[in-house]
């Protein structure tokens, strides 16, 4: 039988974004069935490619390149749509990742658990966010699209609490700031559909980043490290962008990240520029 390890290496060579999202599907439900039986899957260990597969389009271009355009129009929905079906198939990536890229850290089995879910999470997400594009005409891949987002794998390939405070509880939990304005355009626009599939991943989103909380806390125990304190030192070693209020402190407590944690680094960049 594969390893989990395996698996994981399996979705990131798929470049293809709907194909990647059936394949993490169907690895995640295995998973999760061998670990209800007597046979569970083995964790194994695997070399991950430094960069996962993608489809030729979208084109990936520097943020500062995709043009904007208002939310108040059709235009600017589906860029918001395009948008965020690319963080979600990045996501995809982003969580087989962390299992391949770090299998050969001795961890308890429940981290696996905890982001192959998130996984799967993800890839239902990806495709969620295409089926509302392919609803109002478009498509993932017919618009430019950020390039760069995997620079927080690449600068955190070697640092496994780097990854989990730069990825999950910084990134992601922007996603929580973030997602309730996005609703609100989607409503105003009585956008109904869209507003389900964005309150689907606004409640799932909040485990992702409290697994993250979960795991770094964890390896703080593990090494005898004070988390407020290694958070912050590896958030301005490995994230290079600022953390911008305003927060969302209900989620994010929620999801085991207080205040503590984000303010401060809110206020040295607000101090910095
Ligand atoms: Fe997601
Ligand atoms: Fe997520």
């Amino acid at each position: 039988m594969k390893t989990l390890a395996k698996m994981a290496c399996e979705v990131l060579e798929t470049a293809d974004g709907r194909g990647k999202a059936a394949l993490s599907r169907k690895y995640a439900a295995e998973w999760v069935a061998s670990r209800q039986s007597d046979t569970p899957i083995e964790i194994g260990t695997a070399n991950p490619p430094m960069q996962p597969s993608r489809p030729d389009k979208p084109e990936l271009l520097d943020p500062r390149d995709v043009p904007h355009r208002k939310p108040g129009t059709i235009e600017g929905r589906i860029a918001i749509l395009h948008a965020v079906a690319h963080i979600e198939l990045n996501a995809v990536d982003l969580h087989w990742d962390i299992i391949a890229r770090f299998s050969d850290t001795p961890m308890p089995i429940g981290f696996f658990d905890d982001w192959v879910k998130s996984a799967d999470e993800e890839s239902k997400h990806f495709n969620l966010i295409c089926d509302r594009l392919e609803a109002l005409g478009s498509h993932y891949g017919a618009l430019p699209a950020h390039a760069g987002m995997w620079r927080a794998a690449e600068d955190t390939a070697d640092d496994l609490m780097g990854r989990l405070a730069v990825v999950p509880m910084v990134l992601e939990a922007r996603g929580l700031d973030v997602t309730p304005g996005m609703i609100n355009i989607f409503k105003q626009a009585k956008d109904k559909e869209t507003v389900e599939a964005l309150k689907v991943i606004y409640a799932e989103e909040v485990h992702h980043v409290s697994y993250g909380s979960k795991w770094f806390h964890f390896l703080c125990g593990r090494h005898d490290m004070d988390p407020k304190v290694a958070f912050h030192d590896l958030v301005k070693r490995y994230f290079f962008s600022q953390l911008r209020p305003p927060f969302n402190e209900e989620k994010r407590a929620e999801a085991g990240i207080p205040p503590d944690f984000y303010w401060p680094l809110a206020e040295e960049a607000g101090a910095k520029r």
